[in-house]
């Protein structure tokens, strides 16, 4: 047993009784993070190279901050951006739905397929939709401009480090509400994952105090946004075009409502996270236009 490995086991143990769900997942990745390594080659670290910064660090992680803000750092599909105060920390859940966006828009038999990406905070969906579909071109729309500068600064990474995202990822200034006005009945895609939580509602201290409260809270019933995207989405959708919506897992039948019930979609249907629980919302605008190749 290295030391580092000791002290990884008495920071375990901290982070457990402060109530963190994974303490020992973050432990290691604070220490492979202050320690420059892969969380694999932590027990290579000689007992001389231990650096007590880690112990400031899992301070912080006790005080329920984000391991994401902690390393600057969140991984989503196959990206890794930089995340940090005035921007949502990506979650696993999202990863599902965009994974749907990017099945949809390679099958589509459209030359360049157009997206747009509703409230894309440090542009993770963007950023994936463009990495994972290259001949796709999508606008990520976002009001904050906290947040917009997290996503400025991962889109120019990407643009460096995978030179065919360079100019296919736009970013939008703007409310959801008359977002992309040029762009009306153009767009083969719209996808968000909005703010959705009742007002109201207990969330863990690691949401509440550090993700922004504009990508959190929803109204009363948390889908006040949900009903503005739904209205861009059908402004914004070309016939036969495609929204997707992310929801909280108790939301699932309101979200299908909310779609069901207005003139002009078809074939809405809810989708389910890894955790099998209701997550996202989908539907297809009416009417003819290209349409998803089956596969
Ligand atoms: C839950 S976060 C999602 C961020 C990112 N798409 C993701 O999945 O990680 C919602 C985002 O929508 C933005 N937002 C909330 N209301 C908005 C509005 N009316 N118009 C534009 N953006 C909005 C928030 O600032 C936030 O960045």
């Amino acid at each position: 047993m290295t030391l580092l490995l000791d002290e990884i086991a008495a920071a375990t143990a901290r982070l457990a009784e402060a109530g963190v769900d994974s303490p020992r997942a973050d432990a290691e990745m604070i220490a492979a993070h202050v320690h420059g390594v892969g969380r694999g080659e932590l027990q290579l670290v000689p007992d001389r190279d231990f650096d007590p910064r880690f112990w400031n660090e899992v301070a912080r992680r006790e005080a329920r901050e984000p391991l994401q803000h902690i390393t600057g750092l969140a991984y989503f599909r196959y990206l890794e951006l930089q995340v940090g105060p005035g921007v949502f920390v990506p979650r696993p859940e999202t990863e599902v739905m965009t994974g749907w966006a990017i099945d949809e828009l390679t099958d589509m038999d459209v030359a360049e397929p157009v997206a747009a990406d509703l409230g894309t905070g440090s542009a993770a969906i963007a950023l994936a939709i463009a990495q994972e579909v290259p001949r796709a071109r999508v606008h990520a729309v976002e009001a904050d401009p906290l947040a917009r500068q997290w996503a400025e600064r991962n889109i120019a990474r990407w643009a460096d480090s995978a030179p065919h995202t360079r100019g296919r990822v736009t970013l939008d200034a703007g409310d959801f509400a008359g977002a992309l006005p040029s762009l009306g009945g153009a767009v083969d895609l719209v996808i968000s994952n909005p703010p959705y939580i009742p007002v109201g509602a207990t969330v863990p201290p690691e949401v509440a105090e550090y993700d922004p409260a504009g990508a959190l809270w929803g109204g009363e019933d948390g889908l006040d946004a949900v009903r503005i995207i739904e209205e861009a989405a059908r402004r914004l959708l070309r016939p036969g075009g495609l929204v997707a919506v992310e929801h909280g897992a108790p939301q699932g039948a309101a979200v299908y409502w909310i779609f069901a019930e207005e003139q002009g979609w078809r074939d809405t249907r809810n989708h389910k996270d890894l955790a099998g629980r209701d997550r996202f919302v989908t539907a297809r605008l009416g009417g003819s236009g290209p349409e998803v190749v089956a596969g």
